[in-house]
Order: C-alpha cells, then structure tokens, then sequence
C-alpha cells in the first residue's frame, strides 16, 4: 500500500474554496486558520454580531488536519482519565469529560440549527484490552467509578470471534466532518463572515488593534486575533515545547453492511487502535487508525498500514478492499488537554487553540465556544483548564522526555547522510545526503530527474527527513511537512524548503 495516499472525506467539496487576501481589512476577530477549530470560533462570533475574517495557507478550508481526521466524537480522554486526574486532579478531569461532551452537544445542535446533513450519529465509546492486557481497563474503571463518570463493564464481541472485557460509555458520536464544514463555512459566509484562502501568516502581533501580517504583505487590522493554525506558526513561541507532533495512519476498507459491532472503539495500547464505521451505499467503510510515532522519526511508513491491515483483518475478517489510506499528525501535549486561551507570547488579545491530544474534533469545537467567551472578556469556567500557560509540575517528567527527544533531532547536523551519493536513491524516492558542513534533500522522481533542495527545515533549522508513505520531507522537531518538491503542506514553518545553494 505504498501509493500516494488519499483521506476517505477527500471526495467531498469544492465549495470551500476562497481567494487570496489582496487588501488591508479591519474587523472585529481575524481567525488564523480554518480548520474546525477556526472554522467553529468563527461562526460563534458571527452569531453573536462580530465581524469576523478567516485566513487560512491551504487552497480550500478545511484540508488541514481536519481532512485526515477519523472524526469520532469522544469525551472519553485519549490519554486515559486516570493519567489526567493523576496530573491534573479529579475536579480537572470531570471538568475535561463534561467540556468534550459538550463539544458533542455543540455540534449536535449545529447540525440541527443549521440542517446539516453530515451523517451525524450518536453512539457509544467502547474501550478494550489490546497486547498489554486488561491494567489499564480496570484502573479506568476504578477512576472512572470515583469521577462519577458513566460508563458500564461489559463484553465485547469482535465478527472474528474473539470476546474481550470493555467498558462501554453512552452518549459519543461520530459524523462526516467535511460535509458538516463544508455546511458551516456556507453558514459562516450566509451571515457576513469573509473567508481568505492561499493566504499564509507570518506574524501576529497582539495589540489595540492587533495586526496580522500574511507572506504577501497584507495585513489585517482587528481587535483581537484567534491562531488556530492546529500547532502555532512563528517561530520561537514557548507552545513549540510543549506540543510534541505525531504521526497517526488510518485505512478505510469495505465492509459488508451489518458486519460492525458498532460504536466507537479503541484499545488499550501505546499506540492504541482506533475503530468506526462511516456508512456507505452498498456497503460499509470500516476506519482503523493507529501505528503512531514521533513525526519524522520512522522510516517504515509502509509498513506501518500493512501492520495496521492485518490487526484489522485478523478482528475484521470481512473486512474487503481498502479504498483509502493515509496519515496525518496529532499534537499530544503532556496532560491530554488542549491549549486554548490567551496566547503567552504575541502580546494583548491574541488567543489561541493547539494540541488537540488526537481529540481535536471535540478540543476545536469547544474552544470555540470558549475562545468565543474569551475574546468578549466574559469568564468561563473552563479557562484554566484549558490556559495555554498553565504549568502542570505532575506531568514535567514527559514534558521533560518530548523536550530532549527534540533537542536531539538537532544532532543530525552532524551525521552522515542517508546516502553518499544521488545515485544511491531509488526512483519514487528521496534521501539526505550530506555536502560539505550542511544537509540536501534529494527526491529522484520515477524517470530518475533529482528535485535538490536544503534539507533544512525553514521553521527552526532542523534537518527534515524523507517519509516513503507519503512522499514527503517531514520535520523530526515540530511537525512541519514538506511535497517532495518542498512545497509546505503542514506548518508550523510558513515558508517552503529552499532550493539547494547554486540550485535556484
Ligand atoms: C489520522 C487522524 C485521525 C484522527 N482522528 C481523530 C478522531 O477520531 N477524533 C478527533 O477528535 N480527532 C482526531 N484527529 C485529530 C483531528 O483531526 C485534528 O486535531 C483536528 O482536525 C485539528 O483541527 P484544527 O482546526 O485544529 O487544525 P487544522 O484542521 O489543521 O486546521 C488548521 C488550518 O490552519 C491553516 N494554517 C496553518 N498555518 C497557517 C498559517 N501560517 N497561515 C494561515 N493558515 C495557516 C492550515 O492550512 C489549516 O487549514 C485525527 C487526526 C488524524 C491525522
Ligand atoms: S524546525 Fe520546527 S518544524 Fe522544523
């Protein structure tokens, strides 16, 4: 399975392409970003009589992570309840599970305010056992039990026959994230919201107004400023060392209509599996996920949805063609909670949302709600839950580990190459090869013609890495990803790889 990949939600929208930023706006709130995070602030504000400019880098809204999700809807923490109540405490983790759940509600009432046909459907949250055995299950029971948190302990019945402990939660959904944006952007632009897309930011400066400033030179004046940019862009910002990038794989295969448990499942492992049916015509979709790993720190890529195939086939065995495959990055953050508030650095009234944990379906949903209160100066009880610049001592040893991990992707300045020499690289592929006191990113396409471009990440000076499942330059430090030709498909860098020196 190693071809170009492709999202199952790609085939939806042309209706949320835009045009570029040409001019100097003013407005009340500038979103940076639309993907559902920016997307979902956006059109609160509206609602509530801002007016509000979205600008977003890519052609189209939404096609940021957002196009990659799996878009189940869970208020079940990823990272475990009993992980963020043993870090954050228990008042925090009834807090998290009541704001997701929340989030659930929101876009419930969305879908229904704004008769968005996007295949919405509550079910359950089903979490089971994986290779490490029932530990975690049970000690989740235990947290869950003194949160007060609902749930039921129950068996789960795989179409492969195998019957394993599961502890069942009501009330999560699932739904099709891309026709519900697609829904909310023509919303957004129904009630006088302006969307600019092929626009990338540069710089945000906080302020009376605020100005955001793109790589063309335009700039938007505007009260305040919302970066939901998914992992914030400029370079420098205290949030880079506390987001750590992750690389997740997901497939879609045909699966016959009826032949699903049923709900949204997920085991107990590190990584752990992620499971849920998208509903079809004829037949079903079954979406597995899982495989993760650091960004930029693997090369069996491949290998990775082959692995991810057979864990499906052997609980799936109806399982049939896989139509999609792809990947995309989660930002896990050391408690399992987002960053959404004001942001620590750019100054007065710049807010902002990251590290989404792998539930930024429900983190950007209710940080609209949040950011929404926070813009207008009302309180919100979920502030410092969620603060940016919040400081969680419990949780130093893992911030600690992700910091190191990325202090020593700089080592690679030192190293060899992949290869000494281009002839060296297989066509369909790429490799960095070293020349003289610096790094080169070298892609030979299929007729042999080498793209040679600085391996050196335009973000922060990192030495990207060649990914062979996706055919892109990746970012070992902070997420940013590259075509094999350098065009920027994923920041936080603003700008494209460079050409080599005496190359262009
Ligand atoms: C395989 C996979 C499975 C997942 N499964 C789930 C799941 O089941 N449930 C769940 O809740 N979450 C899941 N997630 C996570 C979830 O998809 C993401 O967290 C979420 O989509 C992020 O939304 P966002 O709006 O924060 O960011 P994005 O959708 O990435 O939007 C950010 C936007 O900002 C724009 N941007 C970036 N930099 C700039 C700039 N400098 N200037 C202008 N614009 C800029 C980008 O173009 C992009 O459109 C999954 C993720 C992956 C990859
Ligand atoms: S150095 Fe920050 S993403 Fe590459």
């Amino acid at each position: 399975m190693n071809t170009y990949t492709s999202s199952i939600w790609t085939t939806a929208e042309a209706v949320r392409s835009a045009t570029p930023l040409e001019h100097n706006p003013a407005c009340d709130v500038c979103v940076v970003g639309g993907g559902i995070a920016g997307l979902t602030t956006a059109y609160l504000l509206l609602k509530e009589g801002k007016r509000v400019v979205v600008l977003d880098a890519k052609p189209a809204v939404a096609s940021g992570e957002t196009e990659f999700t799996t878009a189940h809807l869970a208020w079940y923490n990823d990272d475990s309840f009993t992980h963020l109540a043993s870090v954050r405490g228990d008042d925090v983790a009834r807090a998290a599970a009541a704001s997701h759940r929340g989030a659930i509600d929101l876009i419930e009432q969305i879908v229904r305010d704004e008769k968005i046909d996007c295949d919405f459907e509550r079910v359950e949250g089903v979490l089971f056992p994986g290779a490490d055995g029932p530990g975690e299950l049970n000690d989740e029971e235990k947290t869950m039990t003194r949160l007060g948190l609902e749930f039921r302990r129950d068996r789960l019945a795989f179409p492969g026959g195998q019957t394993v402990d599961a502890l069942r939660f009501p009330a999560h959904g699932r739904f099709h994230p891309i026709k519900y944006l697609a829904k909310l952007t023509a919303a957004i632009r129904d009630r006088g919201g302006v969307i600019h897309t092929n626009t990338v930011v540069e710089k945000v400066r906080g302020g009376d107004p605020c100005k955001v400033t793109t790589t063309h030179g335009h700039s938007v004046s505007a009260a305040a400023v919302v970066v939901a940019t998914n992992n914030p862009f400029e370079a420098g910002t205290p949030m880079h060392n506390k987001v750590a990038a992750y690389t997740t794989y997901a497939l879609a295969a045909e699966i016959p209509k009826g032949a699903y448990p049923g709900g949204l499942l997920w085991d107990t492992e590190d990584p752990y599996h992620y499971v849920r049916v998208q509903p079809g015509g004829t037949h079903d979709y079954l979406v597995v996920g899982g495989e993760d790993h650091k960004t930029g720190q693997a090369d069996d890529q491949p290998q990775r949805w082959d692995r991810l195939l057979a864990w499906t086939k052997e609980r799936f065995p109806q399982a049939g063609a896989v139509k999609h495959h792809w990947s995309g990055q989660v930002f896990e953050t050391p408690d399992g909670l987002g960053f959404i508030g004001l942001a620590p650095w750019n100054g007065p009234n710049v807010f902002m949302v990251t590290g989404d944990s792998g539930m930024g379906m429900t983190h950007g949903t209710l940080a609209g709600r949040l950011l929404a209160d926070l813009v207008q100066g009302r309180p919100n009880e979920l502030a410092a839950v969620y603060s940016p610049s919040r400081l969680v001592p419990a949780a130093l040893k893992t911030l600690l580990g992700e910091n190191l991990n990325m202090a020593a992707q700089f080592t690679d300045w030192l190293t060899g190459g992949d290869v000494k020499r281009a002839e060296d690289i297989p066509p369909g592929h790429g490799a960095v090869i070293r020349s003289g006191l610096t790094k080169l990113a070298v892609y030979k396409d299929e007729k042999g013609v080498l793209t040679t471009l600085s391996a050196v990440c335009p973000h922060m000076g990192c030495i990207v890495r060649w990914n062979p499942g996706e055919t892109t330059w990746d970012c070992p430090c902070h997420g940013s990803r590259f075509k094999a030709d350098g065009t920027c498909v994923h920041g936080p860098a603003t700008y494209n790889m460079k050409p080599a020196e005496g190359k262009g």
